[in-house]
């Protein structure tokens, strides 16, 4: 079976994906592999980043290997806070970075906002990109406790609800991440390469 390193050290998120992959691919964590370095994410976008960590990983493990990098883009706010979703305060508090965008948001007419999530593959010396974008709007005030980051501000088009008041099969059912996971799985079942 052909071994597919996932950079995250996530385990839930692993065996995820292993389970829709079937037997095709065996997935390994960051852990499985020994990687315990925090892979350095200093790139200027969603696409530079994701390469960054799986370009990490088959240069230093020599193995195939996927990453992804995500975060939530406010039309008004110039694309803020993008890539700097996870510590857009400073520092990384999912409470305190919502309560930063909805300050800055204050008064702000123009609500459009979506999640995006690249994932890039780097397999055979070749890197392929994934992308899932979400549409939606920020709301005013918070709502539900489901999910994490700024889930209890977005709302996608098409649903009165925000992300934190779905359950998370819901959520994961059109997400920007399960819509990139959901190509990247198509390309790697389209692959007539079995070695
Ligand atoms: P990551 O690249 O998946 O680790 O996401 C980076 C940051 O973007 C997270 O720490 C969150 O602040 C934000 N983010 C990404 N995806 C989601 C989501 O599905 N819901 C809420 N926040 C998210």
């Amino acid at each position: 079976m052909k071994e597919l390193v996932f950079a995250t050290n996530n385990k839930y998120k692993a065996e995820e994906i292993q389970s829709i992959l079937g037997s095709q691919y065996k997935i390994l964590t960051l852990t499985d592999i020994g990687c315990t370095v925090d892979i350095p994410e200093t790139g200027n976008s969603f696409e530079e980043n994701a390469i960054l960590k799986s370009s990490y990983v088959t240069e230093h493990y020599q193995q195939d290997c996927f990453a992804d990098d995500s975060g939530l883009e406010i039309e008004a706010l110039n694309n803020e806070p993008g890539i700097y979703s996870a510590r857009y305060s400073g520092i990384k508090d999912d409470r305190i970075n919502l309560e930063l965008v909805l300050q800055r948001m204050e008064g702000v007419t123009n609500r459009k906002a979506r999640f995006k999530t690249v994932i890039s593959l780097m397999k055979n010396g070749k890197n392929t990109l994934f992308e899932g974008v979400i549409e939606g709007t920020i709301r005013q005030v918070p709502a539900g406790d489901q999910g994490f980051g700024y889930d209890p501000v977005f709302e996608p088009f098409g649903y009165n609800v925000t992300f934190a008041q779905m359950s998370m099969t819901e959520k994961n059912r059109i997400s920007h991440r399960a819509i990139a996971m959901q190509k990247l799985i198509a390309f790697l079942k389209g692959q007539a390469d079995p070695s």
